[in-house]
């Protein structure tokens, strides 16, 4: 399932850009989410979502990797689950859990549903997104996109654009 066959020997991951967006803002809004460079080993990416209908309503959430091939296109993944079921079962789907387990660490929500606060990700380290996708499950070079869209019904709540490279 996983793409094991590209062992690259140097490849090095990189945050480029980051866009979040919330088109519900009486559900959530982002209060920030950027990317950060303290020098030039440790850079990092933050993120926080003010949550104000608590608690905050199940969702799907659609993660789909896109790659940049004359304009971004999808690559291999494009998988949607229910927020709350898949926090009950992470193994339920190894993909979303693969990307679950990259920030889960830096973040406040390594629980199950219900979610009766802000949310945030603080200090997610280039480093250790460079160690899971060039070493743990790496990645062939190119420019990718992680997207994130969270919705309810067929209404998009917000969505979260991960911009990085693997050269
Ligand atoms: C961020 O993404 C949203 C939704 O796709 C888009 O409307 C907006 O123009 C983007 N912002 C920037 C600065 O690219
Ligand atoms: C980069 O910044 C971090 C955090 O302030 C620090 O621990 C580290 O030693 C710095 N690295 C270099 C090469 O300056
Ligand atoms: C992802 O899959 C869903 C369901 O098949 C589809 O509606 C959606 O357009 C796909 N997204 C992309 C970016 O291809
Ligand atoms: C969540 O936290 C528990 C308890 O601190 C820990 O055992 C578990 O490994 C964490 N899960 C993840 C995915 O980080």
């Amino acid at each position: 399932m996983f793409i094991k066959a590209f062992l690259l020997a140097d490849s090095r991951f990189e945050f480029t850009n980051i866009n979040c967006t919330s088109y519900e803002k009486r559900i959530a809004e982002f209060e920030y989410c950027y990317l950060k460079s303290i020098n030039r080993s440790y850079k990092y990416l933050s993120g926080k979502l003010k949550v104000y209908e608590i608690p905050l309503p199940n969702m799907k959430v659609n993660f789909v990797l896109w790659k940049r091939l004359n304009g971004y296109k999808p690559f291999l993944y494009n998988v949607t689950v229910d927020l709350c079921k898949f926090l009950a079962t992470p193994k339920s789907s190894p993909v979303v859990k693969f990307v679950y387990e990259s920030y889960v660490t830096f973040s406040n929500f390594n629980h199950s549903c219900p979610f009766n606060n802000d949310l945030y990700v603080e200090k997610l380290p280039v480093d250790f997104m460079n160690h899971r996708l060039t070493k743990i499950l790496p990645f062939p070079e190119g420019d990718y996109l992680f997207e994130f869209l969270w919705f309810r019904s067929r209404s998009v709540i917000g969505s979260a654009k991960i911009y990085c490279t693997v050269s």
